[in-house]
Parts: C-alpha cells; sequence; structure tokens
C-alpha cells in the first residue's frame, strides 16, 4: 500500500490548528439531479459558501489576525453518488476555490481506482503531518461495491505501521464508516464490520486522539478510553437519529471543524446552513 505524505508547515506555535471536514456529498454525474428529491450539487456549494463566510481561510503564513486560519480540508467519502470522472472532478474544481488542500477518502457509494486516477495528486494523500505536532491519517473501509465497511489486512497493517512511526505526534484518524455502533439499527448494520480488530489497534495507540468518520449524515460524539469519535453532517441529506429504520431528518445541511491544540486537546464543532432545500423527500424509506 502507498504511503503518500502531505507536509503543511504552520509558523505560529501558539494558536491551534484548524481543520474543517465535510461529507458524504452524493454528488451526481449530472449535476441537475437529485438525491431523494434534494439537490446535492446545489446544497455542498451552500456548505462551501458557509465555510467561506465562517471560516478565516487566509493561508497560516500570511497570517495576521487573531483567529485560526484553515489549513486543511478532509472529505470523509461518499463524495459521489454516482461515481465518475466528471463527478470527481467537480467536486475538486469546487474545492480548488480553498487555498488550502482537501484529501479525501472513499465512501462506500465512491469508486476507489476512479480516486487514484483523478489528476489532482493531493486529494490522495494518506499521511498529513500538520504543524510539528499532529498527524492525520486517512484511512479507506470502503470496498468498490459493498455498502458495508471492512479494512482490508494490508489497511490495518498499514495502519499498525504508521502509528509505530509516529509514536510523538498527536494523531487523528480518519474514516467513512461508523467505528461504533451509533443505536441506529438500519445503519449500525452497515457500519464497519471488522471495528473490533480496529479498536485493537487504536487502543495500543496511546497517541491517537480522536477517530472522526461520515457515512451516518448525523452528528454522532462518544469516546472510546481517551480517543474522541465524532462523524459530520453530510452535505446533503441528513439521517435521523435512533431510528431503527431509514428516516430523512429535516435538519439542514453543514460541516465540522476541529482546532487541534499543540498539547493534544481537541475542541471541535458543527456548523449547519441556515435553511434545508425546498423538496427534499422525507417520507423516503430509502435509497
Ligand atoms: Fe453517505
Amino acid at each position: 500500500m502507498l504511503t503518500n505524505v502531505l507536509s503543511i508547515a504552520t509558523t505560529d506555535q501558539t494558536k491551534p490548528i484548524r481543520m474543517v471536514q465535510i461529507s458524504d456529498c452524493h454528488l451526481f454525474e449530472d449535476p441537475d439531479a437529485r438525491f431523494l428529491g434534494m439537490n446535492t450539487e446545489d446544497s455542498f456549494q451552500s456548505v462551501i459558501e458557509l465555510i467561506k463566510k465562517e471560516q478565516p481561510l487566509q493561508r497560516l503564513t500570511e497570517q495576521a489576525s487573531t483567529d485560526n486560519a484553515v489549513s486543511l480540508f478532509i472529505a470523509t467519502g461518499d463524495i459521489a453518488q454516482t461515481p465518475s470522472p466528471a463527478t470527481y472532478t467537480r467536486f475538486l474544481e469546487r474545492m480548488s476555490t480553498f487555498d488550502q488542500p482537501c484529501v479525501w477518502l472513499q465512501g462506500n457509494h465512491d469508486l476507489n481506482h476512479l480516486l487514484l486516477e483523478t489528476p489532482n495528486l493531493q486529494a490522495n494523500m494518506n499521511l498529513i503531518e500538520l504543524g510539528d505536532h499532529w498527524l492525520i491519517i486517512m484511512l479507506n473501509s470502503s470496498n468498490d461495491h459493498e455498502i458495508e465497511g471492512r479494512f482490508s489486512t494490508e489497511e490495518l497493517n498499514w495502519l499498525t505501521a504508521q502509528l509505530k512511526a509516529y509514536p510523538n505526534r498527536h494523531i487523528i484518524v480518519a474514516l467513512h464508516h461508523n467505528p461504533m455502533k451509533i443505536q441506529s439499527e438500519w445503519i449500525d448494520q452497515c457500519g464497519l464490520s471488522n471495528a473490533y480488530d480496529f479498536w485493537a489497534i487504536i487502543d495500543q495507540a496511546p497517541q491517537v486522539r480522536a477517530v472522526v468518520h461520515g457515512h451516518v449524515h448525523q452528528v454522532f460524539e462518544s469516546t472510546r478510553g481517551s480517543v474522541k469519535i465524532w462523524s459530520c453532517p453530510s452535505t446533503c441529506i441528513q439521517f435521523k437519529p435512533l431510528c431503527e429504520k431509514f428516516t430523512v431528518d429535516n435538519l439542514p445541511s453543514g460541516y465540522r471543524w476541529f482546532d487541534l491544540h499543540h498539547n493534544g486537546q481537541i475542541d471541535s464543532g458543527v456548523s449547519r446552513i441556515a435553511q434545508m432545500p425546498a423538496g427534499v423527500d422525507f417520507d423516503s424509506l430509502g435509497y
């Protein structure tokens, strides 16, 4: 498995580093197509505009303000609903309106070879050294055409090797599928099936501060020992928490931000657009 390292230098060691997570954009090859009545292209763009409005975006090296500037975007899978080179190119074009790099990982609706073949090599970086103290590890829990997540043995061995290689950095591990049950039966049936093996590795790595994921289209927050677990809202449809069966929520699309302090502390929060776009099919029984 390839190790692709992206190093992002920070000049001001006194401020925490800000990272922004987006997830589950479910973009179509046809930008006019709709997902449960929602145009996912438009909702994604609304979230981009929200980020531009809320987040300081000047490069850290040019930063003079007291706010933290975003230094990295991570996209935690299901970039596409209908994966194609055109879909992924459009995603990257929209993200390239930010100066900061955006790295992605595969969700169950994505196709791995299309992500890897994209001309934007930066998007496929899987180890991000953020400043002097942090490391983001991007993992692939998806297998083409399978809804449920499962790490390959190769992926788990690679994770173990990276944790050994970086004993002195605070680490965030990112993946698509939920590695912990969220008490929504229909989602928990298609979470990370070998979560036991994953946690056995994480439990041996005290420098891991958080595990962050997508897939669940809702906010889920938990802990395992000292490790924080955070999910991200989708940039399109939200799923209602604590439901036995598929249920669309009436919350608007959003994103998650993180402030990574040099002592390993993380502050995090979620922000959503003001209003749910019109036309969403709340009675849908699935997709
Ligand atoms: Fe999704």
